[in-house]
């Protein structure tokens, strides 16, 4: 770029002369020596390949030096204000003495992410050396790559942050209790519970010679299926007391979500006693489980769903919570056993390494951000795999894990403890 001499002089030119160089309140032509500028910059803005710091450098100079605007520059030269601010911010970012080695396009990603993740806590040049690094360098990977790490510093301070609750907590919340829930629930506090996430036996599953249930699905072969309880009369018995024993335990707003069978009309007992003890069906959801798959000539519907209840206690209200989670009445997560049984087959994964039971994270993440905040508290009666405590770890609330079945507690207190343990060095 040209010289200084010229500029230094009109810049000390008076407010009057200003106007006519900017060509703003006169109708006088701008002057020769920013036309030249504005045809010196449409030029650079036809090749632009290679010429974005040059373009960014004349806007700089023209709005620095001849007082024009975005808007005047964009008029001139037939481009939006926007996409001009584009090279002339990027150009002030970076300081000449910082471009060497990184491409315009970098930079750029680089301080649009500087600009909108400030919890990244880095620099914009740090930004841009990892970007710089990556395989796919286009604005939308690199913003995906940023959005993991902070997802990830997230999740994991939320797990120390339990880790060290766990440890310094009572002998009920933050634990794991191997135990019938009908004995741990009444020793919780009152008002306590923002959401219990229970998900008994339904009944029905046909137990075969050896006294493990049987699924005859392809999906779920190879799936550990132990389950205390499990004929119709007996899944009852451990369903029916909620409505009495966690109605005290109930915090404002909160909620019991009450897993069912999908494609199955409302068991009428547990209605009445959900009513019986004070409690509103306030919605019948539908957990779609992955794509929908048409039946047989024997089977003519083939049951892709299962059924969430959402109970309250009468008069009260369900409230969303964090935000971001709206939804309609079919909630739509994929189960992840199919993904497991895939993978059992083709040796990725040992058979029954996969708990068919195993509710997917992204459903319970669903319904962690919904019914709760930070620092409530989620009760998972059913425990199991533990999917509804590992979702509520990772989300920062506090939690308690119950399992009568022995297996199933190694299984699911084992997955709790795992995550657990990465964080609780630092956390203690
Ligand atoms: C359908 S599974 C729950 C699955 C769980 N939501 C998950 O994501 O893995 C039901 C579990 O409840 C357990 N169970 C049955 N009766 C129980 C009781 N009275 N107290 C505690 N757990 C019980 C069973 O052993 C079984 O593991």
């Amino acid at each position: 770029m040209k010289n200084t001499g010229n500029i230094l002089s009109i810049n000390k030119l008076s407010k009057k002369k200003m106007c006519h160089i900017k060509g703003r309140k006169t109708r006088n032509p701008l002057h020769p020596e920013v036309q030249a500028r504005l045809k010196q910059l449409e030029k650079l803005l036809e090749k632009q390949e290679n010429t974005c710091w040059e373009i960014g450098d004349v806007c700089i100079e023209l709005m620095d030096k001849y007082y024009l605007s975005l808007r005047q520059i964009g008029k001139a030269t037939n481009y939006t204000k926007a996409r001009i601010s584009h090279f002339h911010l990027t150009c002030r970012t970076f300081p000449k003495d910082t471009r060497e080695g990184f491409t315009f396009q970098d930079s750029l990603a680089a301080r649009q992410i500087y600009l909108c993740m400030s919890r990244l806590n880095m620099s914009v040049l740090e930004i841009r050396d990892r970007i710089s690094t990556l395989k796919d360098r286009s604005t939308r990977s690199a913003r995906a790559y940023f959005v993991k790490i902070l997802m990830d510093r997230e999740i994991n301070q939320s797990i120390a942050h339990s880790a060290k609750v766990g440890i310094q907590g009572g002998n009920i919340i933050n634990h794991c209790h191997h135990a019938d829930w009908r004995t741990i629930i009444p020793q919780l506090p009152d008002n306590s519970v923002k959401l219990f996430i229970a998900d008994p036996p339904f009944g029905g599953y046909q137990k075969d010679k050896n006294g493990s249930y049987n699924s005859f699905a392809s999906s779920t072969n190879g799936m550990r299926d132990d389950c205390d309880f499990g004929t119709t009369e007996t899944s009852l018995e451990v369903t029916l007391p909620l409505f009495k024993l966690c109605l005290p335990k109930l915090a404002k707003n909160g909620v019991l979500l009450l897993f069912q069978a999908g494609a199955r009309p409302d068991n009428p007992s547990i209605l009445l006693e959900a009513k019986k003890q004070g409690w509103e069906c306030r919605y019948a959801l539908t957990w779609l489980k992955g794509h929908i798959v048409v039946g047989d000539h024997h089977n003519p519907y083939r049951v892709c769903t299962e059924k969430i209840l959402v109970f309250i206690k009468k008069g009260d209200r369900v409230r969303r919570h964090e935000k971001g989670t709206p939804s309609s009445d079919i909630l739509d997560f994929r189960t992840e056993t199919m993904n497991a049984t895939r993978k059992m087959d083709t040796g990725k994964m040992g058979y029954g390494d996969y708990h068919q039971f195993q509710k997917p994270e992204t459903l319970m993440d669903f319904l962690t951000k919904t019914h709760t905040y930070p620092g409530d508290l989620i009760v998972e009666p059913f425990g199991c795999s533990g999917s509804g405590v590992v979702s509520a770890i990772k989300h920062s609330r506090k939690w308690v894990y119950i399992e009568s079945n022995q297996n199933n507690y190694a299984w699911g207190s084992g997955r709790i403890h795992t995550l657990l343990s990465q964080f609780s060095v630092q956390a203690g």
